[in-house]
Formats: C-alpha cells, structure tokens, sequence
C-alpha cells in the first residue's frame, strides 16, 4: 500500500483538498494532530476531511448518531487496513502514523479499544497483561495493576473471556496502561454496561485521566462521556460540525438535540 504517499495523495478524494494545502502546519506543535482525513470502506467514503488536536494529557469525547464515523475515524488514527486511510495525515508526538501499519503505530504508543474489548480467549486476566508486555514500550508492571484494578487481581486466574462486561472493559484498560501508551481511544466504552458498572468504569477513567493519559472516547450516550471529557468533537455524516469544550456541549440543548439525540 502507498501510505508513503498519504500525506501528499490527492487520489480519488471527492471535494475539498487542494494542492496548496498538503502540509499540516498546526502538526509540527500538537500533541496529537488529525488533519483533512478521507477514509474508504472499498469504494464508501466515510471519514471527510476530518481535522482535530489535542493536547498532551487531554480527555477529548468524540460524538455523534449513529452511523457518523466515529469507529471509521478511531479506526483510521489506529491505521487499521480497514478503512483505507487515502488521504490525510495523523501525527502523535512528533511521529506520523499516517505512514504506518497499525502494529508500527502501536509500537508508537497508540492503543485501540474496541467495543467489542478484543480480550483474548483462552487466556487467563494476568496472561492477557503480560501479553500485552512483551514487546515495547511497556508500561506499569503486574503488580501495579493490580493495586490500581483489585478486581483484575482476584480474577487473575480466571479466563478473560468469562468476565463480567464491566470486569472485561477494565482489563481492556489494564492492558492498554501495561503497555504505556500515548494515546488511548477507546470504542464505546459504557457499551452494554450496567449503570452501576458504568460509574465503575467512569471512576477508572477518571484515574486514567488524573495519569494525565491523552484519550479519545467514543460515546453515543454522552452525558457521562462529557463529564469526564475536556473537549468535545462532534461528527456529522463523516464531518466535525461542532469542536468546542465538553461544558459547552452540556450546556447547548439545541446543538445535543440536533446532533446527539440525548
Ligand atoms: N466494514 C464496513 N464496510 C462498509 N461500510 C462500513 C463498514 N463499517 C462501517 N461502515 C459504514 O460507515 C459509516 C460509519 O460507520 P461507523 O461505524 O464509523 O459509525 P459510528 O459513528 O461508529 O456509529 P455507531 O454509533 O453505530 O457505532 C456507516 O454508514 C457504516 O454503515
Ligand atoms: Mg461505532
């Protein structure tokens, strides 16, 4: 694949890029940088000239219906083969992804949870960890875990796959700090949660935040997303209509009727 050429490739990208706008000078200073992203399912084109940053520690909620491209645009900053990134460049701490294969952008501290939390059957918790540890960057220990998840430690032996939703998103968690990431995205992390488990999941997030970890969390249920998030990035048909703080989104009923339906 020519992802050499990403940055520059004008390829069959519909409307908007130009040819005097191939770099992305606001790059260069961001911690993490999406700019002018079209991303392909074969010949669907989902993501269209998605452009955002971030700065280094922060909570970004990135919103929207169904349908709007939010797992199309995770899947894409993880550089997933699907979609195709065909246009676009992403850059997190001064290495751009953009020219990488998602196992290169892992390697780079970019870590995708899934919706579906992609434990790994046949192993047990602390199997799932100490996977996640065998190559680097590597992150907190076992034991550190441990002391921070003590769910994850009584069900060390357990198989991963048998736990609770909520126990599994935890361990989604726990693998992603046993590896130091950078940039953490996670899928819909409140999915198919007990509300009890969810303000469990919300208090381990709010301890990732206080690590000062750079996220991006999809939610189409946003309130609790908005609590914990600084900004908020809201998509629309593959678009950002609305890129402002999470307080603002609270505090605009109008702005969460058209876009959110909450
Ligand atoms: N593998 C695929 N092949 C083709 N089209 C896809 C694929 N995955 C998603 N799409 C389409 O891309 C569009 C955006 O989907 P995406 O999954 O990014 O939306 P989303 O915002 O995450 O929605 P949801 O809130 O339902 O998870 C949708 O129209 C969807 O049908
Ligand atoms: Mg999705």
């Amino acid at each position: 694949m020519s992802d050499q050429n990403l940055g520059i490739d004008m390829g069959d990208v519909g409307n908007t890029p130009t040819a005097e706008k191939v770099t992305n000078e606001g790059s260069a200073h961001a911690y993490f940088s999406a700019w002018d992203l079209h991303s392909y399912y074969g010949e669907s084109y989902i993501v269209q000239g998605v452009n955002f940053d971030i700065h280094e520690g922060e909570i970004v909620a990135l919103l929207g219906r169904n349908g709007a491209g939010k797992t199309t645009t995770l899947r894409s900053i993880a550089r997933m083969d699907d979609p195709q990134l065909r246009h676009g460049e992403v850059w997190l701490d001064h290495e751009p992804l953009h020219t990488m294969d998602s196992w290169q952008a892992s390697r780079k501290g970019v870590a995708l949870v899934p919706e579906d939390r992609c434990i790994i059957p046949g192993l047990t918790v602390e199997e799932n960890l100490t996977l996640s540890q065998i190559a680097p960057p590597i992150g907190w220990s076992i034991e550190r875990i441990y002391e921070h998840f003590p769910r994850l430690a009584e069900r060390r032996n357990q198989e991963g796959v048998t736990l609770s939703g909520g126990e599994q998103q935890m361990l989604a968690v726990a693998r992603a700090l046993a590896r130091d990431v950078k940039l953490l995205l996670l899928d819909e992390p409140y999915e198919g949660l007990a509300p009890v488990i969810v303000h469990e999941i919300e208090s381990i997030l709010e301890s990732v935040k206080k690590l000062g970890m750079t996220s991006i969390i999809v939610e189409q249920n946003a309130i609790a997303a908005l609590h914990l998030a600084d900004r908020a990035i809201i998509l629309d048909m593959g678009e950002v209509v609305f890129n402002g703080t999470a307080q603002e989104v609270l505090d605009n009923k109008e702005l969460r009727d058209e876009y959110l339906a909450i």
